[in-house]
């Protein structure tokens, strides 16, 4: 039954990926959905059908029906995955998501458990009430037909989902366009140094799981003479450990980036699984099981969004569906490699072994364990290794992104001049730019901006101008200027949009923060000063009143504020400086804090390049 379900992954999945990323993922859902229905509906007549048609054994037509319910898994799994990241919008959601589906998949377990115990005694009853020889002679009918409902319901709730629509062709699949898609996704896997230690650490990791999975109930049962109740103890440390992490997951990865969280989660998985089969007694072994149980939990969710952030929407659907197949592969591999090594070992093993004064039994089983938890170590090696890779990354050459953001009359304009000063008389190339109006047509888009005769101008289209502006100032100026080694200052970036369009005119941060994302190819800056000061006083300063000046005390005051939060939620990139200060003041923490990143930049290129500015 396992080869029939493992079987096809290998050579279903990947096509089944393909069709997530080349299909409409909502009717492939549904598809899935309504044809896993029906299959699942037939089970109870197997053996009927087998008794009266001979040549239809109801082994092998369970076989049939379990590898086609499994494809269908495979096809559906890909294209919800991928979907994920199109409805929620901010990748720092991703990890709850993850984790949510993951408690919605896996702690629903027990309560079906108990759901078809009931339904098959239901089911029973009424058999015999009714004298309905169908129902006695499959109790577990009404437990077939409610799972093959769910099935409905599911489908019937993901045509009601709002998808983004899919960006890629729409024609049809052609098997030569499906075999150059699929190389290019595998390609894609294995070739791209950022994905590739995560599918290494993903096969390790799982060769791990499955070596713990094929053999701690024994090791249980049999070194530690749990007997045969210890299965269930094992289960349930595993699956509470499981538990804790999936929900915990989510808040962490608010407060720690997520690629340190699954490294490091990954690694302290492998520990605990070499303590678990070093140990001697059922209590600690079950203690560590749960807390492999909790890291695993911890780290499926990180890794899984980790990879859909990296991943642009047209290649989701297949590398979630190859990295499926590396789960699988390496599971049913080590399930399969350790009993034999497990036989190996015992015949060789030399026995009892005394250790700092304790006897140790060198038995197969903790062998197994050891080389399983070093697997998993090794994984979280590999991964970590990749994080401090990337970090070294320099973004885009080795210019440095800086930009000056305040309210009106705030002194940028000074600051970015002294500023200017200082770093050309380091011998450094400047460019010296503002937003908007920053090129040629961000000029023209500028002035339809900032005329007050454009009063009727809605608060979206404003923030899409604004948008566009930053998207030409990007491709034509700023990005040529980094890559050619120069120190940008910029009069005001993203923050701008974010502080007035996305919080004061209410149009939301993370909706702003996407839309200039996707405009600037995600180029964050390295550093932002915020020149802080009182909004009447500015607003006195600022002369005649353009469009956004006219808006009123109010409005400015409210700008302020919106600064300031965003100040203190990043402050790692924001340095916060106080504007009624003379402007030599102000200069003097300027020029010292780029004086400081300009030395981090020479010990070790473009350190702590925003996270943004990588993805895919
Ligand atoms: P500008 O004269 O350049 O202002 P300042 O001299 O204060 O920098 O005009 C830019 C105006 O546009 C300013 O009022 C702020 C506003 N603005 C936004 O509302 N969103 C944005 O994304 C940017 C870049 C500017």
């Amino acid at each position: 039954m396992l080869l029939a379900r493992i079987g096809p992954t290998l050579l279903f999945s990947p096509i089944a990926g393909v069709i997530a990323d080349r299909w409409d993922r909502k009717k492939v859902m549904v598809f899935c959905d309504l044809a896993r229905g029906a299959l699942i509906l037939t089970l109870p007549f197997v053996e009927t059908v087998g008794r009266t048609i001979p040549i239809l054994n109801p082994v092998v037509l369970l076989f049939i029906i379990s590898a086609a319910l499994e494809m269908l898994t495979l096809a559906w799994q890909p294209a919800k995955d991928a979907t994920v990241p199109d409805m929620v919008d901010n990748p720092k959601h991703f990890t709850h998501a993850y984790s949510l589906l993951l408690i919605a998949a896996y702690a629903t377990f027990p309560l079906s458990g108990v759901i078809f115990g009931l339904l098959a005694k239901f089911s029973e009853f009424l058999g015999n009430a009714t004298g309905s020889a169908a129902l006695g002679d499959n109790p577990e009918l009404v437990a077939f037909i409610l799972d093959s409902a769910t099935f409905l319901v599911s489908a019937g709730l993901t045509l009601t989902l709002r998808m983004a629509p899919r960006p890629t062709k729409q024609e049809p699949l052609n098997l030569k366009a499906t075999r150059q898609e699929l190389v290019d996704g595998l390609r894609f896997l294995f070739s791209h140094q950022m994905i590739r230690p995560w599918v290494l650490g993903i096969g390790g990791t799982f060769a791990g799981i499955g070596t713990f999975m094929s053999m701690a109930p024994f090791f249980l049962s049999d070194v530690l003479g749990g007997g045969s109740g210890s299965f269930g103890l094992l289960v349930a440390a595993v699956g509470t450990g499981l538990g804790t992490g999936f929900l915990m997951a989510g808040p962490a990865s608010q407060h720690f980036q997520k690629d340190i969280i699954f490294s490091s989660v990954v690694i302290s998985m492998g520990v605990s699984m070499v303590i678990f089969g070093s140990v001697s007694t059922l209590t600690s072994a079950l203690m560590f099981a749960s807390l492999c149980g909790v890291f695993a939990g911890f780290a499926y969710p990180c890794g899984y969004a980790l990879i859909q952030e990296k991943l642009g929407p047209n290649l989701r659907g297949r590398v979630s569906a190859a990295i499926n197949s590396v789960v699988r592969l390496a599971i049913v591999g080590a399930a399969a490699v350790a009993p034999a090594l497990v036989k190996i070992i015992d015949k060789a093993s030399p026995g009892p072994v005394t250790v700092f004064d304790q006897s140790i039994d060198i038995r197969g089983i903790r062998v197994a364990m050891w080389i399983g938890g070093l697997l998993i170590l090794l994984a979280g090696v590999v991964t970590t290794k990749a994080i401090g890779a990337r970090r070294h990354q320099p973004r885009a050459g080795s210019g440095m992104f800086l930009v000056f953001e305040g309210g009106e009359g705030s002194g940028k304009t000074t600051q970015i001049e002294l500023l200017r000063h200082y770093v050309t008389a380091r011998g450094h190339k400047v460019v010296v730019t503002c937003e908007p109006g920053g090129t040629e047509i961000g000029r023209k888009i500028r002035e339809l901006l900032l005329d007050p005769a454009n009063k009727g101008m809605s608060d979206k289209a404003e923030a899409l101008l604004y948008a566009a502006d930053r998207a030409q100032h990007v491709e034509e100026c700023i990005r040529p200027a980094l890559e050619d080694g120069a120190i940008v200052i910029c009069d005001r970036y993203i923050d701008s949009s974010i502080a007035y369009q996305g919080l004061v005119r209410g149009l939301g941060a993370d909706q702003i923060r996407a839309i200039s994302r996707w405009g600037t190819g995600g180029l964050f800056p390295d550093m932002v000063f915020l020149l802080d000061y009182e909004a009447s006083l500015g607003l006195e300063r600022a002369g005649a009143p353009d469009r956004i000046e006219q808006e009123g005390v109010e409005f400015h005051r409210r700008v302020r504020e919106a600064y300031r939060l965003l100040a203190e939620r990043h402050a790692n990139r924001y340095l916060i400086l106080d504007g009624s200060k003379s402007p030599q003041e102000v200069a003097a923490v300027v020029c010292k804090k780029v004086e400081l990143m300009l030395a981090a930049r020479e010990e070790a290129p473009a350190v702590g390049a925003p996270a943004e500015a990588e993805l895919i």
